[in-house]
Formats: structure tokens, sequence, C-alpha cells
């Protein structure tokens, strides 16, 4: 009787060991982090490593996010293990992929070759981004570092170009600075996204790129509303026009004037989350710099009674353009409305918009140069916003 029972107990725990060893196997067969305290607690508990854990985001310690995962599915991807997760029984694994690549892992980091050094180019460039489960509708694109060749004169991006298709979400042909500016594109059902960077052979630009790639599933708090290129959330904020920037554009437009940096054809629309409390919005060029709103006319030109004033802007009929749109506004200094929501020129004075939700549509046409457009684009820069919500 009691030799029965002792065999049986025998028989089970060998059963049990059995199975926590395959188990085990599974999932971190090495101790690539040799952190001691995990190997000892792996020896005095080992049933605490046969829970499965949720392959959730992890940040890890150089502010890169990664996918908790087993080390060897870490491995299998070709990713990166930046720490633990999961109690320690996972690994933070970061992914980063360049061209030709394909990927449906959350948080994927897609780098110009070689990435931080200089890019010649000479190749395109693309990823196809396929959704990592059937409950992702958008996927947020950051610009984490993002430096391509200027437009040409006319703003065109004819030298180096990104453009995505496959989504939802219509995005202009960018190229130029992009670095801090992050963009939505929505999913179009089981569509793969494709990213493509068209670089021309150069060699002597700092050319590169690092984009974060997060799928954002149906549910999220973070996902943008519906074809909003752009969503910003918090009180205040500045949102600025894509390749906006200090320094004017080198090359010269077809007609021999200076060449802009405004990109043409961006048609789109900047989102901001009404916050709790909040009933309006304001809007200001920022401060500090002249030309931060430059979207018509000759910046060349114009000097600093002009630029940044009243009577460097315009609204209404004189902007068909490119110019920017806020609804029903009314000019914050005088609470007198302005009559009209478009804006273009060289200057732009506060306004507040109470109309929700919040949203500025941008519009650039075909040509940012000199040629064929009233009046003539010399040397704009595009804009920078700043905005501010109005308590109710
Ligand atoms: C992807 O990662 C981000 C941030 O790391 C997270 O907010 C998002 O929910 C993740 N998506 C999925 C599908 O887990
Ligand atoms: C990982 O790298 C190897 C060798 O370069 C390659 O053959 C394999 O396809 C890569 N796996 C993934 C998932 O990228």
């Amino acid at each position: 009787m009691y030799n029965k029972i002792w065999w049986l107990s025998v028989a089970s725990v060998l059963v049990i060991a059995t199975a926590l060893t395959t188990y085990e196997e599974n999932f971190d067969e090495g101790n690539d982090l040799d952190v001691p305290s995990e190997r000892k607690g792996k020896i005095l508990f080992p049933f605490i490593s046969i829970v499965r854990f949720a392959n959730t985001d992890c940040a890890s310690a150089n502010t890169m996010n990664g996918i908790c995962l087993a080390r060897r599915e870490c491995n299998n991807l070709n990713g990166t293990i930046t720490g633990t997760c999961a109690a320690r029984r996972g690994r933070c694994c970061v992914v980063s992929r360049s061209c030709g690549s394909t990927t449906n892992v959350n948080n994927t980091y897609f780098t110009s070759p070689g990435y931080p050094a200089a890019f010649a180019g000479g190749q395109a460039c693309n990823i196809i981004v396929n959704r990592c489960n059937n409950m992702i509708c958008q996927l947020r694109i950051d610009f984490l570092d993002f430096v391509l060749a200027q437009p040409n004169g006319d703003g065109v991006c004819n030298v180096d170009s990104l453009t995505i298709t496959g989504g939802n979400t219509v995005v202009p042909v960018l190229c130029g600075d992009n670095t801090g500016q992050t963009i939505f594109v929505d999913f179009n059902g089981n569509a793969a996204i494709t990213i493509t960077i068209a670089a021309t052979l150069a060699t002597t630009f700092g050319r590169r790129w690092n984009m974060r790639l997060t799928q954002l599933g149906c549910d999220c708090p973070g996902l943008a509303p519906n074809g909003c290129l752009q969503y910003y959330t918090g009180r205040t904020g500045t949102i600025t026009s894509f390749n906006y920037g200090a320094a004017a554009n080198s090359a010269l437009s077809a007609s021999l004037v200076t060449g802009t940096r405004q990109i043409a054809n961006t048609n789109y629309g900047i989102c901001i989350r009404m916050e709790a409390g909040f009933c309006g919005i304001q809007y200001s060029q920022t401060g500090g710099d002249p030309f931060s709103f430059t979207l018509t006319g000759d910046v060349e030109g114009a000097d600093n009674t002009v630029l940044g004033t009243a009577v460097g802007s315009v609204n209404g009929v004189g902007c068909t353009t490119d110019f920017v749109v806020i609804p029903n506004p009314i000019t914050t200094a005088t609470n007198v409305p302005v009559g009209s929501d478009r804006f273009c020129g060289l200057g732009f004075i506060p306004v507040t918009s109470t109309l929700k939700p919040f949203v500025v549509y941008v519009v650039t046409n075909a040509n940012e140069g000199a040629v064929g457009g009233t009046p003539p684009d010399i040397a704009n820069r595009g804009f920078s916003l700043a905005y501010t919500q109005t308590a109710c």
C-alpha cells in the first residue's frame, strides 16, 4: 500500500519535471543576460517559468520600443534583445528592418541601410507592413530621424521621395527634413501598407531615416480619427508643415529664383483632440522665426515689417494656391470674426476657433515656384503654428 503511493508520487514528480523542462526549453534555453538572481529563481521556483506571458510592447533602456518575446522568438526575428520583460520571463526584443523587407511585428523600426551612417542612395527602398492581427486599424509612423534631399525649387520631391500606399489614408509624397513628424495611416482591411523611399545617388549629404511603425488596435485610445493624417493631443502643441525648417532650400526654382521648402501637392487634415474642459482652440505662428508662416508670395522681397505681420497676412479669396483652413475663426486680439477660413501669405495673426472637431486642413498646389503661380512663390518655408486650447 505505502509502496504504491510512493511509486505514484515518484512517477508524477517525474512527469511534471519532464513537462517543466520541455516548456522551459521552448521559451528560454539560454541566459543571454546572465542575471544571477534569475538563474537562482529558476532553480528554486521552476513553476514560475511555465507561465506563458503576453507579447505586449515593452520599453527598453535606449528608448526604443520592443515587443516582449522569448529569446528564441526574438532570435528568429533577427531582433535585438535590449532587456527583460514579463517579470524577467521574456526578452524585450527590438526589431529593425531596412530595404526590401516585410514585417508584421509591432514597433518595427524601418531604417536606411547602414543607419545612422549616411545612405548614398541609388536604389528604391521599401518595407511592406502587414497587420500583426486582424484587430489592427491603423499604422502610426513616427519619423524619429528623417533627412532626405530637399524638394526641387518648385517644391516637387523629384530627387528623393517617400511614398506610402495600400492604406485608406491619402499620404502626400514627402521629402526633405521631417524629423519629429508623426503620421497615421488607416489600414484598408487586411491589405498591407507599403512604405517606399526613392533615393537618388548622391554621396555628399547626410541622407538617413529611422521610422517607428506602431500598429494600433481598433480599440486603441491612441488611434487618430479616420482620415486624419496627423493627430495631436494635449492642451498645447506645435504643428508644422512637412519639411518646415530654418534654412532656405538651396535649390533654385525653374524660373531661377530661390526655391521653396514647402512641398507641392500636400492636401491633408491635422486633427487635434479636444481635451476635457476645453471648448476652443487658438492658433498663432511660432515666435522667434519670422519665416514661421510663409505659405505664398515672395519671402525674399519682404522685410520684417511684412514677414509675420498683419501686412503680410492674406486670407479669403486671396488664398487660392497654398493655404491652411481653420473653420469659422475669430481674431483672438479683437474678438472680431475673420469672415473667411483660408489663410496664406507671409504672416498669420492669432485666431481662435470654437468649431468641433478641431481640424486644420492644409492645401498646397502643384507648383511652389515662381512660375504660373499668382502670386509667385519665392523661398516659402511653410508653417509652424502653436496651438492652445481654451477653457469652456
Ligand atoms: C504596439 O505598441 C504600442 C506602443 O509600444 C502599443 O501602444 C500598441 O497597443 C501595440 N499594439 C498592439 C497591437 O499590441
Ligand atoms: C534573419 O537573418 C537571416 C540571415 O541574414 C535571414 O536569412 C532571415 O530571413 C532573417 N529573418 C527575418 C525574419 O528577417
